[in-house]
């Protein structure tokens, strides 16, 4: 049966990568990290598949993807099965905990813009950072993006981020993956064109749908999800940016 439709999977469809944040940014530090292809790359929470589709295809890497939504692993299978690296991606559609149990240590786990990439509630970038240093191998990398604060926001505004996420900031990143035995090898903020093109792209496709479907019952968790992210980053905006880390743990 067909996943039902909601927010995020209406956003991510018409995105390439489900970020503020470029193709051209996530190839230029994968290249950095020069793995060679075979090498075993963990991709936690997918998305709509486009990043563990490149890491197959443009590094050879043999990947595991992981998404826990049913509508968006539904997207991420259909890329995967379009793309000609195919057989060296398995899509997995649980939560990343249940991949981290039983997982050899990995050359790379990329996690980006995913809430709770350990898949155990854990929101703290600190903790989340400590607990996949543990599943990389001496000399892994880990590709970390997510939003960074940028200057202490009004209450209100830290409190509609925090329904659903914890950030730091740049120094904050930083002093977690020393703290996860983790090297600084790059960092990088998006512009503001990306951010504005992801909420720009996320909201023009929700509202299209819900023009389209105004009766369809998934409309009012749609329009409540697209009204929230929306209000988030009309208030947020100057308190915030996305930022791409590219870690390594050292050989020994
Ligand atoms: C903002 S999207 C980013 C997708 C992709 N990483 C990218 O950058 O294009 C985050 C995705 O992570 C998934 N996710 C969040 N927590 C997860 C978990 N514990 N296990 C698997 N997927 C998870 C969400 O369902 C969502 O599809």
């Amino acid at each position: 049966m067909a996943s039902s439709i909601n927010y995020h999977c209406l956003a991510y469809a018409a995105l390439e990568v489900c970020n503020p944040l470029d193709m051209p940014t996530v190839d230029a530090a994968v290249a950095r990290t020069g793995l060679r292809p075979g090498a075993r790359a963990l991709d936690i929470g997918t998305g709509n598949g486009a990043i563990a589709v490149r890491l197959a295809e443009a590094f050879g890497l043999e990947v595991t993807a992981v998404e826990l939504d049913p509508a968006m692993a539904d997207i991420a299978r259909g890329r995967i099965a379009a793309s000609a690296a195919a057989n060296r991606i398995r899509l997995r559609q649980t939560s990343s905990g249940a991949v981290l149990a039983d997982i050899a240590p990995l050359d790379l786990i990329v996690a980006t813009g995913t809430t709770d990439p350990v898949g155990d509630g854990q929101l703290e970038p600190a903790a989340i950072l400590a607990a996949l240093a543990g599943h990389l191998k001496p000399g892994g990398w880990l590709l970390w993006g997510d939003l960074i604060w940028t200057a202490e926001p009004p209450v209100p505004v830290r409190q509609i981020f925090e329904l659903t996420n914890r950030f730091t900031t740049h120094e904050g990143t930083h002093e977690a993956a020393r703290a996860a035995g983790l090297e600084v090898v790059s960092a990088g903020i998006s512009p503001q064109a990306a951010m504005d093109h992801y909420i720009g792209t996320a909201d023009r496709e929700a509202r299209a749908w819900l023009a389209e479907h105004p009766d369809a019952p998934e409309a009012a968790a749609v329009r409540a999800a697209a009204d929230r992210v929306k209000i988030t980053f009309e208030f947020g905006n100057d308190f915030v940016d996305f930022s791409l880390y590219l870690l390594r743990k050292p050989l020994i």
